[in-house]
């Protein structure tokens, strides 16, 4: 008996027929950062990505809805920042007036804000911070909570804390039960490890911390079976989805966390991914299109459910093209 794997890869319907992993439009999630600014300006680490002027937000969104895009994160850019962040608790914050807005224009479109004070602080780290430069936790908890019923009140649909403070999915589930608004789900940025492909992010959401780094938070890239505890905590403590980030460097991480927990799993493509795709393709060095499918079904064929790419929308239009 002659035994070749090719006969399966000499017909493509016959491929197709036994392919293992699809990449759909509903598995991509588009951030989004909006800015109160009133220019639209590109970022310059990321090519293609934006900040999008509140006033035109509406203009921004249809683009995307229109090549199939059903979900969003939402990013804010304040005005000005303080020690504690106050613009991400007021209820005419930038993300809660973005949101309103585009629930205005779009009701069907899913928006997942993210919720944490890294953007909103003066010093730049995720949370509210003692007298020793230190997060405090209980601090940055109730601000936690303050700011996640703020966004909801708005009219997010999903939560995504993403600033690892322990015990983070308790206080927010605690305070959603309390507050009638038991239907909201958490997404949690559970497995975040301390990871230098954030860079272009934090120019972009001009969020890079002002001393010291965020390994007293983020998790040691080489580390996986506290990226486990971490997921199983947060699953236990009630949430909704548990999110790995990022994502290339740690499909291993999406594929162990996938087998341990019994919520979906998301994977965040993050910045740096996406500007390491764009820049050797601007340069002609790989083939932009073809990369960002291979990239995106190689994080669903590890585990995730979902992915949080700033690809979303052109991979939607990748993959609409591919349909015809
Ligand atoms: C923190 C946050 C970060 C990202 C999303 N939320 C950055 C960080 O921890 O510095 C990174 C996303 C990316 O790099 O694309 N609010």
């Amino acid at each position: 008996m002659s035994k070749l794997p090719t006969r399966l890869r000499r017909n493509p319907i016959l491929r197709r027929l036994v392919q293992e992993t699809e990449l759909s439009i509903n598995d991509l999630v588009q951030p989004i950062f909006v800015t109160y600014s009133n220019e639209k300006t590109e970022i310059l680490s990321m090519p293609g990505q934006y900040h999008i002027p509140l006033d035109i937000i509406e203009k921004e969104i249809k683009r995307l809805v229109n090549v199939g895009i059903n979900a969003i994160i939402l990013f804010g850019i304040p005005e000005k920042k303080d020690e504690k962040g106050l613009d991400a608790i007021d209820d005419n914050g930038i993300v809660q007036q973005a949101v309103r807005k585009i629930k205005q224009h779009f009701p069907e479109l899913l928006i997942i804000t993210d919720v944490c004070f890294c953007q909103y602080t003066t010093h730049g780290h995720c949370g509210i911070l003692d007298k020793k430069g230190l997060i405090n936790r209980r601090k940055s908890l109730e601000y936690l909570q303050k700011q996640v019923i703020s966004h909801v009140n708005a009219g997010s649909d999903v939560v995504a804390p993403s600033c690892m403070i322990d015990e983070m999915i308790k206080y927010i589930r605690d305070v959603l039960d309390n507050n009638q608004h038991e239907d909201i789900g958490i997404l949690s940025y559970a497995v975040k490890y301390a990871s230098s492909f954030y860079g272009p992010f934090r120019d972009a959401a001009h969020s890079t911390p002002k001393y010291g780094d965020r390994q007293s938070y983020q998790i040691y890239p080489g580390n996986i079976k506290e990226a486990l505890k971490e997921a199983k905590i947060d699953e236990d403590e009630g949430a909704d989805i548990i999110m790995v980030k990022p994502a290339t460097p740690y499909l291993d991480v999406i594929h162990q966390v996938k087998n341990l927990v019994q919520c979906p799993v998301a994977a965040y493509q993050v910045s740096g991914e996406y500007a390491m795709i764009k820049s050797a393709s601007e340069k002609g060095w790989i083939d932009e299109d073809t990369c960002i499918l291979e990239s995106l079904i190689g994080i669903k064929r590890a585990g995730a459910n979902f992915i949080v790419t700033y690809f979303a929308t052109s991979a939607a239009q990748l993959i609409k093209k591919n349909m015809k």
